[in-house]
């Protein structure tokens, strides 16, 4: 039995929303709490699904997490850290990503580690194989078992060179989180340069490590044997700031996010400027806008840092729905994320998605079966519908797309909003949304005469 959003459409959203620490770096730092031998405290926490499934690993490895009840923010010991039960980590993964980086502070801490089969959203494989072979050059035993991998270091972690194939963002996660405790140096070329990567370096660095990143984006960490807890307030969500900001572009609306930071933002900005969306920037976060007129189609591509990131296509896919004539949108770090478009299609939007690189960056996917480039014309009417979410981005893109559109749409699965976007309902509420949460009548086993 789940909850049905019933959302009837059409009010401009207008007022305040505050965005707290980012989903994609928060879990991460909570994380690398392990790896001190002092208590850490974060701060900026935002009540979301990945952060509780995280505490839960945590505390199931012997870290003691405490909570304050005012600020949210987080205290973890991890003076008591032990292997866990492997049934256990798999009962509390969840549909999470982050157990993989659990490796190489589990085994700095207590030598082995056990990690349960990653969920995480649909948006193509997701595989692990940058991270097992960056874990075996750092001197990891690393065996596939029933449900997960279990891995070890029986010489201990060594530094190692190694080369991403592609900018990764776990994968380098992967490396910062085992390179700075092992022994000697690791060079890391083609790392990903994200806020949340740099933060968490931020973060660190405050533990003790030693953290050199230069303007190739060559990462080089010179292990150091002890690290002490850290305090740190975590950076905002630039993806949960891109979506409330599209949300007011497609509602006709204006929305003030406090929090947001620019620095993060700025080839969303410049993006949304391009289109004809407005923004004002001030110490305390970022009001957007729709200044009226019509919206201007643009051709697209998203890329790793700096470049237009992945997790902002979705809810700008919308905002394109909208604007007079056509636009191609290209995805090239994800080769299956554009299956929320089918709803849309269903609601009245006109798009089409394509097999072939509709752009300039060299792409992964050119040459194989996966429908990666979106052509979209516009303005059209979106009517409500029922609507199923499929994953976190592309769900909260249905929201903005049912909250624009005219007419009553019916939503499930929004459980899956939680994991990364802070108490919505509230926001929403608080920004003139009209919607009502009922839980789904479970389907009655009818027999027919
Ligand atoms: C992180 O995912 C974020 N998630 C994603 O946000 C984000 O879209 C992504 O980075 C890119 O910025 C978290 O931080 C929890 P990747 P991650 O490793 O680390 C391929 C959201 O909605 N790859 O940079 O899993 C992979 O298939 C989520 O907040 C391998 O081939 O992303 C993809 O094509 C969605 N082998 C590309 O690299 C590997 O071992 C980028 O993935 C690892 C990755």
């Amino acid at each position: 039995m789940g909850s049905v959003l019933t959302i009837r459409g059409g009010i401009p959203l207008t007022g305040k929303v505050s965005v707290r620490g980012a989903k994609n770096l928060v879990p991460k730092a909570m994380v690398a709490s392990l790896l001190g031998n002092t208590p850490s405290v974060l701060r900026n926490v935002p009540e979301i699904k990945d952060v509780d499934v995280v505490t839960s690993l945590l505390q199931l490895h012997g870290v003691e997490v405490t909570k304050d009840p005012v600020t949210g923010d987080l205290t973890m010991d991890p003076l008591n850290a032990k292997m866990a039960q492997s049934k256990d980590i798999d009962a509390h993964a969840g549909d999470s990503r982050i157990p993989i980086l659990f490796c190489g502070p589990l085994m700095h801490s207590i030598g082995e580690a056990f990690i349960p089969d990653l969920g995480g959203c649909k948006i193509g494989d997701r595989p692990i194989d940058y991270h097992l072979e960056v874990l075996r050059n750092f001197g990891a035993v690393v065996e596939k078992r029933t449900g997960g991998i279990s891995i070890s270091a029986p010489k201990g972690l060594h530094g190692a060179k190694v080369a991403l194939p592609y900018p990764s963002v776990g994968a380098t996660e992967q490396v910062l989180l085992t390179a700075i405790r092992a022994e000697g140096i690791t060079e890391l070329s083609n790392a990903a340069v994200e806020p949340e990567i740099m933060d968490l370096i931020a973060v660190l660095q405050k533990m003790g490590a030693i953290i050199t990143v230069q303007t190739d984006r060559v990462i080089r960490i010179e292990g150091v044997k002890e690290l002490t807890g850290y305090n740190h307030k975590a950076i905002s969500d630039r993806n949960e700031t891109a979506s409330w900001a599209c949300a007011a572009l497609v509602t006709k609306g204006d929305i003030y996010v406090e929090g947001a930071r620019q620095v993060d933002l700025t080839a969303f900005l410049n993006t949304l400027r391009k289109i004809g969306g407005a923004f004002d920037v001030d110490d305390d976060g970022i009001r957007f806008y729709h200044p009226g007129g019509a919206l201007s189609p643009l051709v697209l591509e998203t890329d790793v840092h700096p470049g237009f990131m992945t997790d902002w296509q979705q809810p700008l896919v919308v905002a394109l729905t909208q604007a007079a004539g056509v636009s191609i949108v290209h995805e090239t770090v994800y080769e299956n994320r554009f299956g929320f478009t089918d709803a849309l299609m269903r609601m009245g939007a006109s798009i089409q998605v394509h097999r072939e690189c509709l752009g300039s960056i060299p792409c992964r996917f050119g040459q194989m079966n996966f429908l990666h480039s979106a052509v979209i014309s516009g303005p059209t009417e979106l009517r409500g519908t029922d609507i199923d979410i499929p994953d976190l981005r592309g769900g909260f893109s249905h929201l903005i797309a049912a909250l624009a559109a005219d007419g009553v749409s019916r939503v499930t699965g929004i459980e899956l909003i939680n994991r990364g976007y802070e108490r919505f309902q509230d926001k929403l509420e608080g920004l003139g949304a009209d919607f009502d949460i009922t839980e789904d009548a479970p389907a009655v086993a009818v027999t027919l005469p």
